[in-house]
């Protein structure tokens, strides 16, 4: 019989785990959430918002928001899914000769000749040394399929690392502010100390290597042991692109403070200016004739970003240089205790890092594919940041890559105060009003870091091009009605 007594439950917020409570992650915050209702209200009742849809240029989500999927990439894994119709006539009038060939020729390497079977739990060793072959190609220098182990994302790579690195809140983790809140997250849960370094807003977000180290003596005089440098290049949310000397300061520092240099490079093919170019780490370091006894470095790619945008497939790799034997032998102890990534992710992966050759059927219509993703988003990141340039009080760093602008917010007293009401920070404050006026969701700077007292937000580039010019229309709009509204 049911006992009449309520039970209390077993779990309540007061007994989780407080690294749990304490994490944040921002991109998908109260912000996003809010955003969820309008938009359910939106779908019973079209009029009750003075806007007919929510705009989201808050996450880094390409697909989501219209990019068209490379063909060549859909088509393999496509034909990898159910490989019986590799066999079929029919499949050769709907799907590109080396489409069908690269898929036939994955299917061979596969753990059963079958794409359903848990893998080697560093990845399929044939994808590993595709992606291998596209990392020397890309940077000149070799590349071991050992060093790789493929992901879901980039984001299980992050984590892996701060497992290994973080014993206590005495291993403190370099972070770059603003940040990706991805590291923060990462770190709490895994009890670290984030030690932040400051990027410089008045030079494009500039990475001063003197900074890095007062940041790591800071830590020291806290009983903190720096562990780990995490550099995103290009930057996110900020959008720079790290020239190469800067980079030379950043690997000499990361050997003479012994720290692992984590160079998070998921927007390696989103650069959008001619004055930059993206060099990888693995690249940079070589060239100084740096090899694995000199430093250690783990490279992060994704198939989330770039032009090929496939976040949902949940694929990406880290190379791993520089760990002895005994460490490496950990690293993938905890690789297997997840048994392997998913394979999609990882043909993506294999893929991504080696899409058609001139003289492939797709060659050509892969090549337009990317170009025209490419280009738009560079349209558009000109737009958006002249737009947020021309406003009130809000001055704007150009995106050299990446996905995002991150402008800088001077609020007037009167909003500042009106946020401190709602118990909210001002720029989140600046954000909901945003959202409510206009649909458009653009996430607080608070959420990824800023120097005490500026103010920022971070918005995507991704709405597709069309939409832009009205983005740019309402949100100049609501601007100058706030400030309006809350002049001094
Ligand atoms: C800088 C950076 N690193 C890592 C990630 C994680 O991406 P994923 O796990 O989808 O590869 C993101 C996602 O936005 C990102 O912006």
């Amino acid at each position: 019989m049911a006992s009449s007594t309520t039970k209390t439950p077993p779990v309540s917020i007061d007994n989780i785990n407080p690294k749990v409570l304490n994490c944040r992650y921002a991109v998908r915050g109260a912000i996003v959430s809010h955003a969820q209702r309008l938009q359910n209200e939106l779908q019973t009742n079209s009029d009750s918002h003075p806007f007919d849809e929510i705009l989201y240029c808050n996450i880094g989500n390409p697909q989501s928001l219209g990019q068209k999927p490379i063909s060549f990439f859909e088509q393999v894994v496509a034909l990898l899914d159910n490989p019986a119709i590799l066999k079929k006539q029919q499949t050769h009038s709907l799907f590109k000769p080396d489409a069908i060939s690269r898929a036939s020729q994955i299917l061979e390497i596969m753990p059963g000749k079958a794409t359903g079977a848990y893998s080697h739990s560093q990845g399929v060793k044939g994808l590993r040394d595709a992606v291998a072959a596209g990392i020397q190609a890309r940077d000149g220098y070799p590349a071991n399929p050992d060093d790789i182990f493929l992901t879901d994302g980039a984001s299980p790579g992050v984590h892996k690392m701060m497992q290994l690195l973080i014993g206590s809140e005495k291993d403190g983790i370099l972070c770059p502010i603003p940040q990706y809140p991805l590291y923060s997250a990462a770190i709490t849960l895994h009890g670290g100390s984030l030690v932040p370094y400051y990027l410089d807003e008045e030079t494009s977000w500039g990475l001063e290597v003197s900074e890095v180290k007062k940041q790591i003596e800071i830590a020291k005089s806290q009983g903190i042991t720096c562990r780990a440098l995490v550099v995103i290049n290009p930057g996110n949310p900020t959008g720079q692109v790290l020239c190469e000397d800067n980079q030379k300061d950043i690997v000499r520092l990361c050997k003479e403070e012994g720290l692992v240099l984590i160079a998070d490079e998921v927007y390696q093919e989103n650069v959008y200016v001619e004055d930059k170019k993206f060099n990888s780490f693995k690249k940079i370091s070589r060239s100084m004739g740096f090899g694995d006894d000199d430093i250690t470095l783990v490279s992060l790619q994704s198939i989330s970003k770039g032009y090929y945008g496939f976040c949902g497939k949940r694929g990406g790799y880290m190379e791993i240089t520089g760990f002895c034997r005994e460490v490496r032998d950990e690293i993938y102890k905890l690789s297997s205790v997840s048994l392997c990534s998913n394979i999609s992710g990882q043909i993506l992966s294999s893929l991504v890092m080696n899409p058609p050759k001139e003289g492939d059927e797709s060659y050509e219509s892969y090549t337009e594919e990317k170009n025209t993703i490419l280009s738009s988003l560079a349209r558009r990141a000109k737009i958006l940041e002249e737009a947020f340039n021309s406003m009130e009080g809000v001055t704007c760093n150009r995106a050299e890559g990446a996905m995002y602008l991150f402008p800088r917010l001077s609020l007037p007293t009167k909003s500042i105060q009106a946020a401190k009401v709602e118990n909210i920070a001002p720029d989140a404050f600046y954000a909901h009003r945003l959202l409510d006026a206009t649909g458009i969701v653009f996430v607080p700077g608070s959420g990824f870091g800023q120097v005490d007292g500026t103010w920022h937000v971070r918005c995507t580039i991704l709405p597709q091009e069309d939409k832009i010019p009205s983005i740019v229309t309402l949100l100049k709009a609501f601007h100058q009605n706030f400030m309006n509204e809350f002049s001094d």
